[in-house]
């Protein structure tokens, strides 16, 4: 019988360098409230928003993933040619053919790169950094760009107060490349199909969402798969310097805190909270707040983050990282 060979990679991963991007218009409550019945208080209050970045007409997800995805090769130290796989998580290009990884390849100048875009919604993300870490333990890749790019403005419809309000535009993009010392740990990943109707896109124009359902699953349910996510990696929760759930709201994120500190983490661990002035950009979140903690002096290298993303499906997904 033909016997066939199997790929073979390294031994373990790690995050190499990290990079984001956001348009430059940035919007406020107060400019929100003057186009629909909302205020600055009752966001800041509900939500934990203060402003976000909105897309212009030239902003796209791919352009925004170009920029996020040079940034993190530079920051890596390295050369488009020194990577090999594109991996770009999203949801919401309006068109599904071409996909954005291969434009992005081309435009970052990686090139004849393998490509493919993914989506798990606002976990999107966490699913690409394992699937991108796994494949260079598998040998199927060398060097993996992995990014969340989203231009949510173009799917919530402008004046629905339950969804304008929140989401935004952005990019956040990482390398994964082989390593010594493993700086990726396994994922912890699933999905709840029975609630997929919380979170839709009625008549495949605009995201509908059942707020309140969403924010009592997202309250009651991460933290347990946070907390089976450090198991997975043999971590503590003790041991965690630094919390990135995905910036859904802040009040979400503050909750995924409490349940953790319950279990153990500590009252220093440093919590994202980069919505408060980026907004929900969805698969882009995760990786943006770090790029910002790190360049506000918030995050370290060496330091033990938790990443977990959850959204639309529902799907979810979290691993530990050492921080680049
Ligand atoms: N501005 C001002 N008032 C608002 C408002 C807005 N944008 N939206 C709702 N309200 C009012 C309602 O009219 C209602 O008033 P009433 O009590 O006088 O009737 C009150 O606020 C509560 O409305 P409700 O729809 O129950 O709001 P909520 O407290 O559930 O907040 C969300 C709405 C969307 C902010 C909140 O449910 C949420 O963040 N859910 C999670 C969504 C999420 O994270 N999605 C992304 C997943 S990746």
């Amino acid at each position: 019988m033909t016997r066939l060979r199997q790929s073979q990679g390294a031994a373990a991963t790690r995050i190499l360098g990290i990079g984001s991007s956001q348009p430059e218009r940035v919007v406020t409550n107060d400019d929100l409230s003057k186009i629909m019945d909302t205020n600055d208080e009752w966001i800041r209050d509900r939500v934990g928003i203060t402003e976000r970045r909105v897309a212009g007409p030239k902003d796209t997800v791919v352009s925004m993933a170009v920029e996020a995805g040079a940034k993190a090769i530079a920051a890596a130290g390295l050369t488009p040619s020194d990577v090999d796989t594109v991996l770009v998580a999203n949801c919401t290009t309006t068109v599904p053919i071409p996909n954005a990884a291969a434009q992005v390849a081309e435009l970052v100048g990686v090139k004849g790169a393998g490509g493919f875009d993914l989506n798990a919604a606002c976990a999107g993300f966490c699913y690409a950094l394992a699937a991108a870490s796994d494949m260079v333990r598998a040998g199927s890749a060398g060097r993996v760009l992995v990014i969340g790019s989203e231009k949510l403005t173009d799917v919530v419809d402008p004046v629905d107060r339950s969804t304008a309000i929140i989401f935004a535009d952005a990019a956040g993009a990482m390398v994964v490349g082989p390593s010594d010392e493993p700086g990726i740990g396994p994922v912890a990943w699933g999905t709840a199909g029975d609630l997929v109707e919380m979170i839709t896109m009625p008549n495949d124009r605009y995201i509908f969402q059942e707020g309140q359902s969403v924010f009592r699953w997202a309250t009651t349910k991460i933290a347990p798969i946070a907390m089976r996510a450090l198991e997975l990696a043999g971590v503590q929760p003790s041991d965690v310097d630094v919390l990135i759930p995905h910036q859904a709201n802040l009040r979400i994120v503050e909750a995924i805190a409490k349940r953790l500190r319950k279990n153990g983490a500590r009252e220093d661990m440093v919590v994202a909270d980069d919505i408060v002035t980026s907004g929900n950009t969805s698969s882009a979140s995760i990786p943006m707040a770090m790029d910002h903690m790190r360049a506000e002096g918030r995050v370290h290298s060496g330091d033990v983050a938790l990443l977990i993303g959850f959204g639309a499906g529902l799907s979810y997904a979290g691993q530990v990282v050492i921080c680049p």
